[in-house]
């Protein structure tokens, strides 16, 4: 028996009406009246040129560019792919407020993390690992050196004594848990606006322990400076290779 042709061979898993008729055709030879090919290549060649209405114009009018709104979900729907349920979370008050207070913390006046005590340090990274989700080698070098300086260290040390210490979420107690929720990762980055929008809707929510509101310069600087967290990590990546 002849082997069969290639072509023939990607129609089998089509199905077999699809190779009885393409292969009794030469494939260079359109086909002309073979009921089993017509209904393979009509729909693409119907429904893309003929068809401006369809799924462009259900999203077209949120990509008429006009004052940010303060909704994510409009703007989100815009752009592919679609939002990711598990990013770009409401900020929730910390589930960890009776383990700080167990460890002689108030999680409403967090002292900075370096003047931490040796035993309070440990046990209170048993919570940052939790509220990020990450084993302890997340940020450190190895479990037989929590020493060393490393990137993620050097971002978790900001967001501790930056982002946590001194604010709380409305009344609520704040903690790494609030913004982070399981994962390191939270944002997503694809979707500008939608971020955009979520920090003016969420990290508005932040107040300082005057309760005055929190800014976007507050992080971001002035002028806006979106990437914040690349400075830090790449000065620690130095930090770390010259103290080898
Ligand atoms: C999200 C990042 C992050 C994770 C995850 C993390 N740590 Fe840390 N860890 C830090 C930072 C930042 C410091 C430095 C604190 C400071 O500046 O004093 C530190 C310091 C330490 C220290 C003190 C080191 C020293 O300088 O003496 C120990 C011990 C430690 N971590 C253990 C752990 C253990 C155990 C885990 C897992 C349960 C863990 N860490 C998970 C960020 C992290
Ligand atoms: C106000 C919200 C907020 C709080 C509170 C917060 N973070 Fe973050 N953190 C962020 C955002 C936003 C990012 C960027 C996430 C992304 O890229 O998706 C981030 C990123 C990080 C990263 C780098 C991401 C990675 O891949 O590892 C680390 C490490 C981190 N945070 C540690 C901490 C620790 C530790 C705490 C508590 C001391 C904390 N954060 C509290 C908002 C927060
Ligand atoms: C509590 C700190 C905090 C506040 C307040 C805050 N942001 Fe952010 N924002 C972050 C962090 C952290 C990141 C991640 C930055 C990075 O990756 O370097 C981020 C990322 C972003 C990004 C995505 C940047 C990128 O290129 O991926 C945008 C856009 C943004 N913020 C807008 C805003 C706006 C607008 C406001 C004010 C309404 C605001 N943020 C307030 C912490 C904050």
């Amino acid at each position: 028996m002849k082997p069969l042709r290639a072509s023939c061979r990607v129609f089998i898993a089509v199905g077999w009406s699809l190779v009885a008729s393409a292969c009794t055709h030469p494939p260079e030879q359109p086909p002309t009246e073979t009921p089993a090919a017509t209904p393979a290549t009509a729909p693409m060649e119907g429904a893309q040129p003929t068809d401006p209405t369809s799924p462009a114009r259900s999203n077209s009018s949120a990509d008429v560019p006009g004052p940010p709104q303060p909704a994510s979900t409009t703007d989100a729907t815009s752009e592919a792919p679609p939002l990711d349920p598990s990013l770009l979370r409401p900020l929730r008050t910390t589930a960890f407020a009776t383990e700080l207070e167990q460890l002689g913390l108030d999680p409403d006046a967090l002292p900075a993390i370096s003047t931490l005590g040796q035993m309070q340090k440990l046990d209170v990274m048993e919570l940052v690992a939790q509220s990020l989700g990450v084993e302890c080698t997340h940020c450190h070098v190895s479990d037989s050196d929590y020493r060393a300086e490393t990137p993620r260290k050097a971002v978790a040390r900001v967001m501790w004594n930056d982002f946590v210490v001194g604010r709380r979420l409305g009344n609520e107690p704040l903690f790494c848990d609030s913004c982070h929720q399981g994962s390191p990762k939270i944002l997503q980055r694809t979707h500008k606006r939608a971020v955009k929008a979520y920090m003016k809707q969420q990290y508005a929510r932040l107040v300082d322990a005057q309760g005055q509101g929190t800014v976007c310069a507050d992080c971001h600087g002035k002028p806006f400076q979106p990437r914040i967290l690349d400075a830090l990590t790449s000065a620690a990546s130095t930090q770390a290779a010259t103290a080898r």
